[in-house]
């Protein structure tokens, strides 16, 4: 299986949130041990691959993503042996392992920072109008008067990219996880790093200026030099066997700038973020939907899809409700290109929605009232009191135990048997994952589409977005339902907010 070096076109990458996912030594916070000890659910669920969200040493200022040491593990997570013992017991397993790359910035305690390395990072005598995403100006003054950009925390100082020695230390950090044996990176803020030069205003705007998908560009993100590294990457993972990968974290103004990330020289995927952002109606869906598929053909590489991340409200929450959270998976799940999952989607996992303040950790929170914690809130494992975990780092809902995995493992009608019965399906029907598409005409507020592949395997798949049950009949479709997100009455309809996958006859 691990040889296949175009893997990672219709992968299914599950990511992990390392604090949330498993705790192995009962201190409440997950860890890399605690994945290795899972390993066997996940290959269960059936995923190509695992992302692991940073586990680097780190203050945590932003959940591990302002980074003081991009070459060890930090000791929340355990040590250097533990991840060569997860990565080993993975690919044994045929699970393929992706990890977080954090270039944009660095934490406020790296050495580089410590040691007043200034010329690493972007000081200046006087700040500019630039804001942080968190919110607030994206400049801080230190001590002598002089001001440091960092487009998110104050901990996190954006590095400089025109510095040499920042260059030659992230192709350095590059090779030390790919001599490791990882498959791939995730390339966190993969449009910053480079910005315009002489750090132009913005100029005054309304609202919030920085936010990450917006349609305006920024001086500070999606600059042409961005793509000069990439193409000094690119001949690094090359050069290494077995189809090593990278996919970017890039919140870019359009299908074409986004494009420009991706190809032999530069990346080899972007997330797909205006499908997560879609609404739940057929028409939004089959736009966002025809729009990836045109950017996939101007790139020559299948687009990724993702529902739910550690950045956004799970989708359960977000499109109203579990029943159509589970068509809309079911949706995603069929369509050509690679698929990434959040760690707790599979268990039909809503958005926690109140959570005390002073246990909310995201920095956005205390700047401008926006918290990421909801959607970080731990994996319920099992169904007695604490679901498996010990005082958890964020509390764990008391209705969860009946989300446990354990609750669910033996439930055919469970979202966690819905994930496990797609993901076989989409590895036993070539139709799916890299198999064409074709729409299907379709009344009112439903998609049908048909996937199938150059040898005659072929699927149909209709999602129900509207109010009013749809017949199969009204479709011109029969067949045998090979999954249902939801329970389908006898007469053959499909109900609203369910999709289902058939078989046609
Ligand atoms: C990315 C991460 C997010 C983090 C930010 C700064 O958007 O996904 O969690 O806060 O970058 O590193």
């Amino acid at each position: 299986m691990l040889g296949n070096d175009d893997w990672w076109r219709d992968a299914v990458v599950y990511q992990v949130y390392p604090r949330s996912f498993a705790d192995a030594n009962g201190d409440g916070m997950g860890d890399l041990p605690g994945v290795r000890s899972r390993l066997g659910y996940l290959s269960e669920l059936g995923v190509d691959a695992i992302w692991l969200s940073p586990f680097y040493t780190s203050p945590m200022a932003d959940g591990g993503y302002d980074v003081s040491d991009y070459r060890d593990v930090d000791p929340m997570f355990g040590n250097l042996a533990d991840f060569d013992a997860l990565i080993e017991d993975a690919h044994a397993l045929g699970i393929r392992v992706i990890v977080d790359v954090v270039p944009n910035h660095s934490s406020d305690r790296h050495p580089w920072f410590q040691a007043g390395l200034r010329d690493r990072y972007i000081f200046r005598d006087r700040p500019n109008d630039w804001e942080s995403i968190f919110g607030g100006s994206a400049w801080t003054q230190v001590a002598d008067g002089q001001w440091y950009l960092h487009l998110f925390a104050p901990e996190q100082p954006d590095l400089n990219w025109d510095h040499p020695e920042v260059r030659a230390e992230f192709r350095d950090i590059l090779r030390f996880w790919l001599d490791r044996g990882v498959d791939g990176f995730r390339i966190d803020v993969a449009h910053g790093m480079v910005k315009a030069a002489g750090l132009p205003d913005v100029g005054p705007k309304e609202g919030r200026q920085a936010e990450m998908l917006g349609d305006e560009q920024l001086p500070y993100f999606d600059q042409d030099g961005v793509h000069d590294i990439y193409r000094e990457w690119r001949p690094i993972l090359d050069s290494y066997p077995g189809g090593r990968m990278a996919v970017a974290e890039a919140w870019v103004s359009s299908a074409e700038r986004l494009a420009r990330y991706i190809g032999p020289d530069e990346l080899h995927q972007a997330f797909n973020f205006e499908f997560m952002m879609a609404d739940f109606h057929a028409k939004s869906f089959r736009a966002v939907i025809e729009k990836s598929l045109a950017e996939a053909e101007l790139v020559g590489a299948p687009t990724t899809w993702v529902l739910s991340n550690h950045d956004k409200p799970r989708h359960v929450t977000r499109h109203g409700g579990l029943a159509r959270a589970r068509a809309a998976t079911l949706l995603m799940l069929s369509l050509p290109g690679s698929a990434y999952l959040y760690n707790g989607e599979e268990l039909g996992l809503p958005e926690v929605l109140d959570l005390p303040d002073e246990l909310r950790q995201d920095p956005a929170f205390r700047r401008i009232g926006e918290s990421r914690d909801g959607c970080r809130v731990p994996i319920p494992w099992t169904s007695a009191p604490g679901c498996g975990w010990q005082d958890p780092w964020l509390p764990i809902p008391g209705s969860w135990a009946e989300l446990s995995a354990e609750a669910q493992q033996d439930d055919p009608g469970s979202t966690l048997n819905l994930y496990r019965a797609a993901l076989a399906a989409r590895r036993s029907h070539p139709a799916l994952g890299g198999g064409a598409l074709t729409w299907l005409d379709s009344p009112g507020d439903v998609l049908a589409l048909e996937r199938s592949s150059g040898d005659g395997d072929t699927l149909a798949v209709v999602l129900n977005a509207g109010d009013e049950p749809v017949t199969l009949g009204e479709l011109g479709l029969s067949g045998e339902v090979l999954l249902s997100s939801g329970p389908l009455p006898e007469d053959g309809s499909v109900p609203p907010d369910t999709a289902i996958w058939l078989q046609p006859r």
